[in-house]
């Protein structure tokens, strides 16, 4: 008995090295341990044996049969893993990160944001942050802004109808709103620091225009707000043709329009000059508003403006991003064609 079990297992062993596919195992596996398999077989002849002889058989089948389960299971290892080889494509390491993978890149928008902050952070100014939702003190009433004035208009801003659930601070009886330009963040500055200030912000903001190829309901703005004692419009000047000229070139120029502004007194609408506007066929491109901060503004929050005096500007940064990359739609901006936004 014992031989006849020995040379089951060694068969078992010698054929298992040819076995490719799981069929194959299948039926092979049948040989031995299916209904009338040898082990199968072997096991029924027990019933036959003199009563002393069983434990002693019934012991050498359990052995056969242990080393049989071995000999499948590294068969059927092999097998596997040959099926999954063939399935990939071999040899394949399926940790590794695939080759093709595209790497992302930055949004236009966000290069142009983080190009405006670097070269502003490079004098001195640090970034600070508002809020999208805003009160309507801090977005009209504390920059100067007359009730009357048409941006306040229900129709003109993004209003919302009840105030309970946005957690800015409020005062009394006032309206919340999605802010029109970040100017409101010279306001939450000037409450929350200490002069000298000197800081940039750029923001999400929003008015209710119709989208067309240079006006989007949703854009961004990059504000600027300098304090100090004896501040000048040179000092503004010198500021804005630093800042062109390291965005644009040596090249590059402005020039001051008398405008108005609530908030400032002057001010000037910014017109530039660059090498870069050839390709539009323009020489002087509307660019941002600015001026000295109104003495009024001062008041509204607490200093006082015979001490202090300062300059600020907000610009678009859309507009900026479309007159240095030469877009012509802002709507591609939000469209999130990646063959639009690969090229940056
Ligand atoms: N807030 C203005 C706008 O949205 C831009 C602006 C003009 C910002 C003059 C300023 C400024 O800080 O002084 O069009």
């Amino acid at each position: 008995m014992q031989d006849q079990l020995n040379a089951l297992v060694a068969e078992a062993q010698t054929n298992a090295h040819a076995l490719a596919v799981r069929a194959d195992f299948e039926s092979f596996k049948a040989r031995f341990v299916g209904p009338n398999g040898s082990l199968t077989q072997a096991m029924k002849g027990m019933g036959t044996l003199p009563k002393e002889q069983k434990p002693v058989v019934g012991k050498l089948i359990n052995e056969a049969k242990q080393k049989l389960e071995a000999i499948f299971a590294t068969c059927l290892a092999i097998i596997e893993e040959k099926e999954m080889a063939q399935r990939l494509g071999n040899p394949v390491d399926p940790s590794l990160a695939s080759p093709d993978a595209p790497s992302g890149t930055r949004h236009p928008l966000a290069q142009m944001r983080e190009e405006i902050v670097s070269i502003f952070r490079k004098i001195g100014f640090t970034i600070a942050e508002g809020s999208e939702v805003e009160t309507e003190w801090h977005v009209f009433d504390a920059l100067n802004t007359k009730p009357d004035h048409p941006a306040r208009d229900l129709q003109d801003t993004y209003y919302f109808p009840d105030r309970d659930w946005v957690n800015v601070k409020a005062h009394a009886d006032e309206r919340y709103l999605l802010r029109t330009h970040t100017s409101s963040v010279q306001i939450r500055t000037l409450l929350a620091e200490k002069p000298p200030l000197r800081i940039i912000s750029p923001g999400r903001c929003f008015r209710r225009d119709t989208v067309d190829a240079t006006h989007s309901s949703n854009f961004h703005q990059v504000e600027g707000l300098y304090i100090d004692k004896k501040v000048t419009v040179k000092d503004l000047k010198a500021v804005l043709d630093y800042f062109f000229r390291e965005l644009l070139g040596p090249d590059a120029k402005t020039r001051f329009r008398p405008h108005f502004f609530p908030y400032t007194e002057p001010s000037f609408e910014v017109d530039f000059h660059s090498a870069h506007l050839a390709k539009l066929g323009k020489q002087w491109v509307e660019i941002m508003g600015c001026g000295m901060v109104d003495p009024e503004v001062f008041k509204n929050v607490g200093y006082d403006p015979e001490q202090w005096s300062g300059f600020a500007f907000g610009m678009g940064i859309e507009r900026i991003a479309m007159i240095v990359y030469g877009i012509d739609d802002i709507r591609y901006f939000y469209q999130n064609d990646l063959r639009f936004l690969r090229q940056f």
